[in-house]
């Protein structure tokens, strides 16, 4: 594991207990904006990478789809764990997941990206895992990434840009479909 990778995780791992209190109201408005946006699938499979403590998953609170959260951080997904027993945690890093081309029905990478040496990668697994036709939802902080130069990358993997905009709160927002 690279030291990048070695002290993103360290920093999440030592922080975990705290990160619901600190960022629940926070990534509960990103989501909000977010799924104001899009459909959201009555069942089938979301996978959220870099899902951490399973925010999302608490926010969704449906119990008929399969929610896959994956994590570099062990810690952020044993508090997830506590808290959600009907989801699946897996701890591995974006670049490399353990998981089937076109198994995700949703794919989430909700302010992850900004924490990785490559995020082409992260964003090439996501196409990968996800199904044709159904739609990828990836954030970053606006203050390190600018919306078109994510756009253009996000387009060259193979997506089609659905939506892509500023967040009210820290971040940037593309939602793209496979096609
Ligand atoms: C700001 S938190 C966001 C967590 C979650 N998406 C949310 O909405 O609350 C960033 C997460 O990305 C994870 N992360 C960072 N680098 C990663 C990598 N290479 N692979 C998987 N997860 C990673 C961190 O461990 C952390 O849980």
């Amino acid at each position: 594991m690279s030291n990048k990778k070695y002290d993103v995780r360290h920093k999440y791992d030592s922080t975990a207990n705290r990160y619901d209190a600190r960022y629940r109201d926070i990534q509960k408005q990103k989501y909000f904006e977010i799924f104001s946006e899009i459909e959201m699938v009555k069942n089938g499979t979301i996978i959220d990478v870099g899902g951490g403590t399973g925010l999302l998953l608490d926010y969704l609170q449906n119990k008929n789809l399969t929610t896959i959260i994956t994590d570099i951080s062990y810690k952020m997904l044993k508090e997830g764990r506590k808290k959600n027993h009907y989801g699946f945690f897996i701890c591995a890093d974006s670049e490399y997941l353990p998981l089937r081309k076109k198994s995700g029905d949703l794919v989430t990478c909700i302010s992850v990206i900004q924490n990785l040496e490559n995020p082409q990668k992260t964003i090439e697994e996501c196409y990968f895992i996800i199904k044709k036709k159904k739609f990828v939802v990836l954030t970053a902080l606006k203050k390190l990434f600018d919306l078109e130069n994510l756009s253009e990358i996000v387009e060259k993997i193979g997506f089609n840009l659905h939506k892509t905009w500023l967040l009210s709160v820290e971040d940037i927002a593309i939602v793209a479909e496979k096609k």
